[in-house]
């Protein structure tokens, strides 16, 4: 996707071959600025402080920790090391300990001097198989949008709900709530996205709504709390969100406030869709309130808010009285029976265990044990 009229990948490798370029996102929509790292720990860091964020994409930015990790000490002790250090950075996202899956059975079996080229392969594979599962979703989706505009008047866009950031600056490229919705535009079907703000930190507000601006996609930013009411009033033709983990029985972990809009959507016959690549899914789970740690934040999330001030600087109020209590679970689970389907890149599917199964008898979940990097 583009900055500026530039097309910009969310993580590359920088031009020395070795260090892995990123966007800061904790300072956009207000500034754009890149970020260097030059090993695990930096890695680790960026994905912690939510530098670099969204399911795929922390997966894919781990992925290079690893590697960087590997091109200073490619032994096994640093290998389990830097593993455990990347795989702690965040606990929710299955994506993370996907990907760091991966690059372990990529190097593990080969001698130290080779694993570190071994797992920039797989890194920067990992990258180029995002771009093509979120291409397939977005295929797929834009389907459904196409159906929808096929019962609506010429002149009505398609109006189309989304929650936090599930686009391209959540993946390396395109996103996955947001592929239907890009590639339908690009097609020029008429389509209008109601972006939640999602507090605590506005990844709807700052980088959902930053990104449609620079694609010129049309879109409005609503308080969260606004969804229900819209979706009442016959606003909201569909809901489409992103996932960072999808049991094996199709509930939906996804970003604090999802399950709410599923609700609403649910009272008002309003399509909820779930844009869901398949290192997404978790087949080790089930029921997903029970089995998927949730991550809590920090209070700060809650209490303060930041934004470009009148000055033009970025800065941070307190909203809430010196000393209240405050609590910051940044995910929710949405179960399966709230979920009208999960667009992935075989096929929109039903949010069932046969169906998950059915489509994915090859996934990594399913045949490998959870202590693979052991
Ligand atoms: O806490 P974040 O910003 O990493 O949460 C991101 C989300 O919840 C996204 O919806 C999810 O990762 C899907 S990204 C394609």
């Amino acid at each position: 996707m583009k900055i500026g009229g530039i097309s910009t990948r969310s993580v590359w490798r920088e031009p020395d071959g070795w260090s892995v370029g990123i966007l800061d996102q904790t300072l956009l929509p207000w500034r754009i600025a890149r970020l260097r790292l030059r090993n695990d720990a930096d890695a680790a860091h960026a994905i912690a402080s939510m530098q670099t964020r969204g399911a795929p994409l922390i997966g894919a930015v781990a992925a290079y920790g690893l590697a960087l990790a590997l091109r200073a000490d490619s032994s096994d002790d640093n290998l389990h090391r830097a593993y455990a250090r990347l795989l702690a950075a965040r606990p929710t996202a299955i994506n993370l300990k996907w990907a760091l899956d991966e690059i372990s059975a990529a190097v593990r079996h080969l001698p130290p001097p080779q694993r570190a080229e071994a797992a920039y392969r797989r890194a920067d594979a990992i990258c180029d198989e995002d771009v093509a599962i979120n291409t397939a979703i977005g295929q797929h989706g834009k389907r459904l949008i196409e159906a929808v505009a096929a019962r609506k008047r010429a002149d009505e866009p398609v109006n189309i709900l989304t929650h936090c950031n599930a686009g391209w600056l959540a993946t390396v490229d395109l996103g996955t709530a947001t592929a239907p919705i890009y590639l339908a535009h690009d097609a020029g079907i008429a389509v209008h996205v109601f972006v939640d703000e999602t507090r605590p930190r506005n990844q709807g507000a700052s980088l959902t709504a930053f990104e449609f601006g620079q694609h010129g996609v049309p879109h409005t930013v609503i308080a969260d709390n606004a969804g229900g009411h819209l979706m009442q009033h016959g606003r909201i033709d569909m809901v489409i969100v992103g996932s960072d983990r999808t049991t094996g029985r199709g509930d939906v972990c996804n970003k604090i406030g999802t399950y709410l809009k599923a609700l609403a959507a649910f009272d008002n016959g309003v399509p909820f869709y779930v844009g869901l690549p398949s290192p997404t899914i978790d087949f080790l789970s089930d029921d997903g309130v029970a089995d998927i740690l949730i991550e809590e934040r920090s209070g700060a999330e809650v209490s303060a808010v930041t934004g470009r001030t009148e000055t033009g600087g970025v800065g941070t109020v307190t909203v809430v009285p010196d000393g209240t209590a405050v609590e910051n679970p940044a995910f929710d689970v949405t179960p399966a029976r709230l979920v009208t389907g999960l667009i992935t890149e075989r096929g929109v599917l039903a949010s069932s265990r046969e169906a998950l199964e059915a489509a994915f008898p090859d996934h990594p979940s399913r045949r490998r044990p959870p202590e693979a990097a052991a």
